[in-house]
């Protein structure tokens, strides 16, 4: 499932993040890029530790633990610390490729499963050319581009890339969640029947059967979860 969560960040934190990013210790994105996906990926990213990359991290990170929208699709266990790219000049692009399917949390060296990334777009479309994320899904491959603040939920499954930036720079964070529910599918048969009961509650209110229908919700979620 490909989702989109508006307004992660706001216009002030998206400016106080230009503002440390243009002067940030970028470095080349090879030096965390697994063996398949280091033939593919040219671009930057900041070290873990820099100024830039903890305040955007805290922000999104603060940002998605609240979302609604975000905790209903991720059902997420564990999020891996994020990281900061851009693509531009001579480091223009990540050809298709599949992320490694366990990362080493850095510094407490945790293993987390990397059942859907997210990438949260910290400038405007506006800003660059090209720098599309094309996710390849059954259906064919999709193309994501969003304005600043934004962000794009998609399977860690799936073949995914960044086309080249041809003019400008593309700025964005992104990082992966462990899932309670492993699953794709049944990721997103939870994600559909919440939403819909919200509704439902919205329009008719509480009864018998919206109470009934919370019930199953929850024992599927406790069927196919894992904590
Ligand atoms: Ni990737």
């Amino acid at each position: 499932m490909l989702l989109q969560i508006p307004d992660v960040l706001s216009a002030e934190q998206l400016a106080t993040a230009r503002d440390l990013l243009r002067d940030a210790p970028w470095q080349t994105g090879s030096l965390s890029a697994g063996r398949q996906a280091i033939q593919a990926k040219n671009n930057q990213q900041l070290p873990l530790d820099c100024e830039a990359s903890r305040f955007v991290s805290e922000a999104v990170v603060r940002a998605v633990e609240t979302s609604p929208l975000f905790l209903t699709a991720a059902l997420p266990k564990r999020i891996f610390a994020p990281r900061i790219n851009r693509y531009g000049g001579d480091t223009p692009a990540y050809g298709e490729h599949v992320d490694n399917a366990i990362r080493f949390e850095p510094g407490t060296g945790e293993r987390v499963r990397t059942d859907i990334s997210c990438t949260v777009f910290l400038n405007d479309p506006a800003d660059y050319d090209g720098g599309e994320l094309r996710v390849r899904d059954t259906y064919g491959s999709r193309g994501v581009k969003l304005p600043a603040g934004h962000a794009v939920l998609y399977p860690g499954t799936s073949v995914h890339e960044v086309t080249p930036v041809t003019r400008g720079w593309r700025t964005a964070c992104f990082f992966w969640i462990e899932s309670l529910v492993r699953s794709d599918e049944q990721r997103r048969l939870l994600f559909d029947f919440d939403m819909a009961l919200m509704r439902l509650r919205e329009s008719h209110g509480d009864d018998a059967s919206t109470v009934t229908l919370s019930g199953t919700y929850h024992n599927l979620l406790r069927m196919w979860a894992t904590t």
